[in-house]
């Protein structure tokens, strides 16, 4: 089967054993690899590698840079080995995330957007090695991808060497589904010609010179995708208020009828968004999108989507099923992108796509936090909400108006971290309501906040703080500085954001 799928005679005598491949992997070296949320990424050769770097005396010490997040087999396996130093862009592994908030790995959350560059512009300086996972390799070297595309391209051109892992578990029919189209370097760089989620710019596989490929090796292990919380009572009603903001929309002329490009970010409200769709009486719908989740199939089914455009599958353990059992199907209406391109701020604001996005916590003002819990613990990354959020034709955030059973209100004074700032943030949404920020100042911005997407049992306390805050301290975002993070301070001393 593996002979099958190398096409390129001359490549056939590269395959070898994934720990004769992982030798070639040196401490302190540093490595791209394939993988987006987590899909697409290799496997056999790092588990190889964390068995080398558990039994060495010599510390690893890798810089280890994806395109997002990536399944166990490589960031949990080389984790526990401690052979990773730093890690770039966006993790979601419980074992890396233990450690880079312990500080035992470094870390450095990023724009996606800004990772191809800056491999190709050699901010991170020497790639030694690309790993990437690859459903075969065509007659003159072509790496034809797998369930993500992410920043393989960028990897395969600049590393010193490539490794490629073929999984036989990918299924073939994911060939044509893949438009790769690299942009030059300032200053010889052109306009993108992409004028349509739909228009396909580039070639089905990644240009790579034969020479360039040290080993091939053969893998077996499906990606290990994380199931998709059920579609909660909170999650359908962001999803229903959503939709009737769309309705406004159209009927004041704001949207066409078929909307524009959809993006939805990660996680079970993301797809819970998306689902809600299904029911509504929007069609011919288009996405222009990072991750395909599982919703997008069932929109897809529902007869609903024109084309969706992302950079990886990322679809549930049961998505996945369904994904690979129907991929002829589904490969008529997805194609997959470098995140160079899915991700590229030009491209989102030139299709006018409209951005969907999770927050954590939000403040009254209209600032985000997308990662970090309490101020400090990082969970995740922005990812490429960012890339788009600033960009968008519409910037939307949802959150849930309470974590942690009622403990924790979403919508606080300050936000302990900003990821998205008051200039990019134009309509929050919550299962209570929705805040549409355009044209609005910061004071009032404060009142459509709190009066619409706060719960509850915490507007009282909320328009009191906003209150005070005018009252005694007064200026263009009034702040009671000492008290800002004190319902944050409340939460981590008594469990509670509720004034007691
Ligand atoms: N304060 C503290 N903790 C909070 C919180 C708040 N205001 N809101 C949520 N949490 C906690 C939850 O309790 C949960 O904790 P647990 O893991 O201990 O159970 C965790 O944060 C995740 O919350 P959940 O509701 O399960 O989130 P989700 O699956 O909808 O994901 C994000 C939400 C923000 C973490 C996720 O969307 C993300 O990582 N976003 C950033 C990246 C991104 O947007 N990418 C898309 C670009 S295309």
């Amino acid at each position: 089967m593996l002979k099958e799928r190398i096409r390129c005679e001359e490549l056939k005598k590269k395959v070898t054993t994934a720990e004769e491949a992982a030798k070639l992997v040196k401490p302190g070296m540093t490595l791209v690899t394939s993988g987006f949320t987590p899909a697409g990424y290799p496997k056999a050769v790092p588990l190889a590698l964390a068995k080398m770097a558990e039994a060495s005396e010599e510390k690893y010490d890798l810089t280890l840079i994806t395109g997002a997040s990536v399944g166990d087999e490589l960031d949990g396996a080389l984790t526990r080995a401690g052979a990773i130093a730093r890690r770039f862009p966006y993790q979601t592994n419980k074992d890396m995330r233990k450690a880079l908030n312990a500080g035992t790995v470094a870390y450095q959350d990023m724009h996606l957007s800004h990772v191809p560059r800056y491999i190709d512009y050699g901010f991170f300086g020497n790639i030694d090695i690309a790993i990437v996972e690859a459903i075969a390799i065509t007659e003159d070297g072509g790496i034809i991808p797998t369930t993500s595309v992410g920043v393989s391209p960028q990897g395969i051109a600049n590393a010193d060497i490539v490794i490629v892992e073929i999984n036989s578990t990918q299924p073939m029919e994911l060939e044509g589904c893949h438009d790769i189209y690299s942009v030059k370097k300032p200053p010889f760089s052109e306009p993108i010609p992409l004028k349509d989620p739909g228009d396909r710019i580039g070639t089905t596989y990644i240009p790579c010179d034969p020479a360039k490929i040290a080993a091939i090796v053969e893998c077996d292990i499906p990606d290990n995708v994380r199931p998709l919380g059920a579609i909660d009572e909170d999650s359908k009603k962001i999803s229903a208020n959503i939709i009737e903001f769309f309705k406004k929309e159209v009927a004041e002329g704001r949207l066409p009828e078929n909307l524009l490009p959809l993006q939805s970010g990660v996680g079970s409200v993301a797809n819970a968004v998306l689902g809600g769709l299904v029911d509504s009486d929007f069609k011919d719908l288009t996405c222009y999108t990072e991750v395909i989740q599982d919703s997008m199939f069932d929109l897809i089914d529902a007869g609903k989507v024109r084309v969706a455009s992302g950079t990886s599958f990322t679809p549930s353990d049961t998505g996945l099923v369904k994904l690979k059992e129907n991929m002829k199907h589904y490969a008529k209406y997805c194609i997959l992108r470098p995140m160079e391109i899915s991700n590229n701020p030009i491209l989102t604001r030139q299709l006018g796509v409209i951005a969907m996005n999770t927050a954590i916590e939000v403040d009254m003002y209209g600032h985000v936090n997308s990662t970090m819990i309490m101020g400090n613990r990082m969970m995740n990354g922005l990812g490429g909400s960012g890339d788009f959020t600033r960009n968008a034709y519409i910037s939307i955030y949802t959150t849930v108006s309470t974590a942690k059973g009622g403990d924790i209100s979403s919508i606080v004074p300050m936000v302990s971290h900003v990821d998205h700032t008051e200039h990019d943030v134009q309509v929050i949404v919550t299962e209570q309501g929705t805040a549409d920020l355009r044209g609005l100042t910061a004071r009032e911005r404060a009142r459509a906040i709190i009066n619409n997407c706060a719960h509850p049992d915490y507007r009282p306390a909320l328009l009191d703080y906003l209150e005070r805050a005018e009252k005694e301290v007064g200026g263009h975002e009034p702040h009671i500085i000492g008290e800002s993070l004190s319902w944050h301070d409340r939460f981590v001393k008594t469990g509670s954001m509720k004034i007691k």
